[in-house]
């Protein structure tokens, strides 16, 4: 017979001591969204806590004199004094195929009246940047469907181009068209993120409903913290929406993020800076602003065969005043993406759409990804408008009676009638093409610029219809002469009998 004192010997000596500590916090002050909150030492970065309401909040800086927490819901009934615990979870985003078709606020909870998405996983909202032994070259071309775009600003699955200028220029335009014409791409183009930040509501929706009524919502995702939400909801957009975006570029497939915008978030970042009392630097901004950009758009990448090849491609959208670019944010995004393709307010005010500045945008690694099509008509373009836009200027003091002066102002007047296209009507890669090899030949010198866009509708269905142009769709990689001459007939034949030739 055992003794019951062994056995109680044994079963405390089995047992696993360990005391359970929860740890309880308090609010010391609140104001603003923003929470300091004493007396949680294990609380890690980003961790998410919960007030006595059951509102929550993340940390977002350790401090000595305790934690700086931003306010995910709303704040009311959160007070000085009030109790604060640990989840000891970080911010995190539910990710997985469910969310496609949706539109949901930056912890996945949804604001389109469905009920929650059901997730494949969740994935914290800030991530590590793919390693360079994990990317690949930029290599395949992003149709935006917008000729100055794709013509001379070719941007590339894993790049990072900035979409930059003053307020009302058309900047979300040129974003949602992206997004738009990724719908007539057979075979589905990339999977298109949106996120909101700090945007009117009125904005957003009208995003929405372009890319519902225009593009293929089956294949988009809008992630929304509007301007009245929460600063820290605010702060976190871009990051879960990143999260969102990856978890489909690490399966292998090609994603196109918008952030719409980083102006804004930097003065929400500000914002909460400054009421944890952080040292402001320049313009009020903390110090450590351009790290926190940098390591978001980081995680944009093209990845490598290893690592299933896709992609995400981020379209940041910035708004700068007055024209200046080299303003603190801007200047700071500027040297963080791999280009820019700028807007501009005189432009738009002479009523140029897009209002893009051609002269200041640029696309630093889009070129390796254009088309060899485009490359072989779209090559001197940009050098006959710039040149066409300083005669015009220059013109205005007197015209000029050379000849080839005179040949080369009605070519610049061409190439602008054929760089301006509506909202949400994206041309496809070989209609541009077709048109630019047009006028590359001369076949528009003698057409009403008024009369280029009509021609645009016509091509399509030509295009198709040309036997001789069936390996040129399907493949852009090249243009050889044949293809070219066919290309031109088709242009000819669109022009009518009242054009050349
Ligand atoms: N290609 C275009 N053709 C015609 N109208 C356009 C074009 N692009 C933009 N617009 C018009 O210009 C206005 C401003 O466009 P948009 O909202 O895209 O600009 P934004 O720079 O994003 O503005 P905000 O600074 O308010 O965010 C809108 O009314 C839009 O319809
Ligand atoms: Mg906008």
């Amino acid at each position: 017979m055992s003794d019951p004192l062994d056995a109680l010997k044994a079963r405390v000596t089995a047992a696993t001591l360990g005391a359970t500590v929860e740890e309880r916090g308090t609010v010391a002050a609140i104001a603003d969204g923003l929470a300091n909150v004493t007396g949680l030492p294990g609380a890690q970065l980003n961790e998410i806590v919960t007030f006595s309401t059951g509102a929550r909040g993340f940390v977002m800086t350790l401090a000595k004199d305790g934690l700086h927490v931003a306010l995910l819901d709303p704040m009311a009934g959160v007070t000085a004094g009030s109790a604060v615990t640990r989840s000891g979870r970080i911010a995190s985003v539910p990710v997985g195929e469910a969310l496609l078709g949706r539109v949901l606020d930056p912890l996945g909870r949804p604001l389109d009246g469905a009920p929650a998405p059901a997730a494949a996983r969740t994935l914290p909202a800030e991530r590590p940047a793919p390693a360079i032994i994990e990317r690949d070259f930029v290599s395949e071309t992003v149709e935006t469907g917008i000729l100055v775009v794709d013509a001379l600003f070719a941007i590339g699955r894993g790049q990072r181009e900035l979409i930059i200028g003053e307020r009302q220029t058309g900047k979300t335009s040129i974003a949602v068209d992206t997004i738009v014409n990724q719908a007539a791409k057979a075979g589905g183009g990339l999977i298109c993120v949106y996120v909101a930040i700090g945007q009117r509501m009125s904005a957003v929706r009208r995003v929405i409903e372009a890319v519902r009524t225009r593009g293929d919502p089956s294949r988009s995702i809008f992630v929304v913290a509007e301007a009245t939400a929460e600063p820290g909801l605010q702060w976190l957009a871009p990051f879960s929406a990143t999260s969102i975006a990856e978890w489909f570029r690490d399966r292998g497939d090609h994603v196109l993020i918008v952030y719409d915008d980083l102006t804004k978030h930097a003065a929400t970042h500000r914002e909460l800076a400054l009421l944890s009392r952080q040292p402001p630097g320049r313009e009020a901004y903390p110090g450590d602003i351009f790290y926190l950009h940098a390591r978001l758009l980081e995680r944009s990448a093209k990845m490598s065969k290893a690592q299933g090849g896709g992609s995400l491609t981020a379209l940041p959208i910035a708004e700068i005043e007055a024209g200046n670019l080299s303003a603190y944010i801007p200047t700071n995004l500027i040297s963080i993406s791999d280009g820019q393709i700028v807007t501009s307010q005189s432009l738009f005010a002479a009523n140029q759409r897009p209002a893009v500045d051609v002269g200041l945008s640029v696309s630093r690694v889009g070129g390796k990804a254009q088309w060899g099509a485009m490359k072989a008509v779209a090559g001197r373009l940009r050098l006959a408008y710039m040149q066409y836009l300083e005669m015009k200027m220059f013109s205005r003091f007197g015209g000029f009676g050379d000849a080839a002066m005179k040949t080369r102002m009605k070519r610049g007047e061409r190439i602008e009638a054929l760089l301006s296209q509506p909202r949400l009507a994206p041309l496809p890669l070989i209609v541009q093409i077709a048109l630019l090899a047009g006028l590359a030949e001369g076949l528009f010198d003698d057409v009403d610029p008024t009369r280029l866009a009509a021609l645009q509708a016509g091509l399509t269905a030509r295009i198709a219809g040309e036997p001789r142009l069936a390996a040129l769709a399907a493949d852009l990689s090249a243009l050889d002469d044949a293809q070219r001459a066919a290309l031109l007939d088709v242009v000819r034949a669109a022009l009518g009998p009242a054009g050349p030739g």
